[in-house]
């Protein structure tokens, strides 16, 4: 299947996927709900987006709380117990809080006494480049299990005045626990990341942090919170994706047709059905679950992949292509043999 020596002779060991798990919060928020607070209508959103409604963390949601849920749910489905993880990366852009980091919550919250824990924060490209670098060292044979997390709750960081990006997003928390075999499915062929820091002004929470510190009062209240330039963002993730989605085509030595599920993050539903159309991806073979979630950031991609794996989209075997694009800039994609 993959014929490329290059990527055959790096997978001594393979990293493979043994179990995927998901946690919402309860409380839901519908388009509906966000016309009582600003100027819009379930039909812009519907239409401009695909979203219908989004999960919202409630006082004790926190993003290490949903975290851990989630990982639990992952653990059960790999029939293994949290002391056997070895190494846990949560990729988050709202923090339980500074420091210390919430890998290292979550890994008190499910007592995972023998992993070494740690976040990574590459906004919605964050789960992807967390994989990449999971399967590093699990190929390597330095460590035998991981355990990796997507989680937010962006929520705490939505401006509920601004009606052009609060309508976007919403909070949950996905999650991979990888095991190093050496037979069975391919597990992770394919990684590649990329970033472009010039391009930081598009997608952007300013404040706190060094540049703007809470000992002195920023020039506007709202720094607090995500801002983005949605227009911008919108052409150049198409771009991007499209080049991602080519090149792990071609390192793989894949066509279209052997993608069995494209798995991209859900920041727009009208973004990801025009690259599934450019690359020809019948329809069926795009996951989109963004009209029940919103964007996610980190967290959309392993919440859609355990989504499609508990309701059997996804099968063992299958080869899925995961694809994001994000603040950072940042954008990477993993081929998987499930
Ligand atoms: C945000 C996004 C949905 C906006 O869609 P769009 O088609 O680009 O819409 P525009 O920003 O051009 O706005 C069109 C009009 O709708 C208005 N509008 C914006 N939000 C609205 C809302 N919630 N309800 C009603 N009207 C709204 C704008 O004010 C604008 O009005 P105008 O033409 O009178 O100025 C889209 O650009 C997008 O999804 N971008 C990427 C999202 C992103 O960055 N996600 C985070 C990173 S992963």
């Amino acid at each position: 299947m993959v014929n490329n020596p290059t990527i055959q002779s790096s997978l001594r060991l393979r990293a493979v996927v043994a179990g995927t798990g998901s946690s919402v919060p309860a409380k839901v928020m519908t388009n509906e709900d966000f016309m009582k607070i600003v100027d819009t209508s379930d039909e812009w959103i519907v239409t401009r987006t695909g979203i219908r409604e989004r999960h919202i963390a409630g006082p004790q949601d926190t993003t290490a709380t949903l975290a851990a849920q989630a990982a639990r749910n992952a653990l059960e489905r790999a029939g293994m117990k949290p002391e056997e993880i070895e190494l846990i990366i949560v990729a988050t852009v709202t923090p339980e809080m500074v420091f210390p980091s919430t890998a290292c919550f979550v890994q008190a919250m499910l007592g995972a006494s023998n992993a070494w824990a740690f976040d990574l924060n590459a906004a919605c490209s964050g789960f992807v480049y967390s994989l990449s670098i999971a399967q590093q060292f699990l190929s390597s044979g330095r460590y035998r299990t991981a355990l990796v997390i997507g989680a937010e709750t962006l929520s705490r960081i939505t401006n509920y005045k601004d009606r052009s990006s609060c309508i976007l997003f919403g909070d949950g928390a996905g999650a991979v626990v990888l095991k190093a075999v050496s037979s069975g499915p391919e597990g992770i062929m394919y990684s590649t990341s990329f970033s472009d820091g010039s391009s930081w002004e598009a997608l952007k929470c300013q404040a706190y942090g060094s540049r703007h510190p809470v000992s002195i009062p920023l020039e506007n209240p709202d720094m607090v919170y995500m801002d983005i330039n949605g227009r911008e963002v919108y052409h150049t993730a198409v771009r991007r994706i499209v080049e991602l989605v080519n090149e792990c085509l071609e390192k793989c030595d894949l066509q279209v047709e052997d993608i069995a599920m494209f798995i991209p993050h859900q920041m727009n539903a009208r973004i990801i059905e025009s690259v599934g159309k450019r690359l020809r991806f019948a329809d069926e073979k795009i996951f989109i679950n963004i009209d029940k979630y919103g964007n996610t950031s980190a967290a959309s991609i392993p919440i859609a992949l355990d989504e499609c794996c508990r309701t059997g989209k996804v099968k063992s075997g299958d080869i899925v292509l995961l694809v994001a694009f994000g603040g950072g800039l940042t954008w990477g994609a993993n081929v998987i043999q499930m």
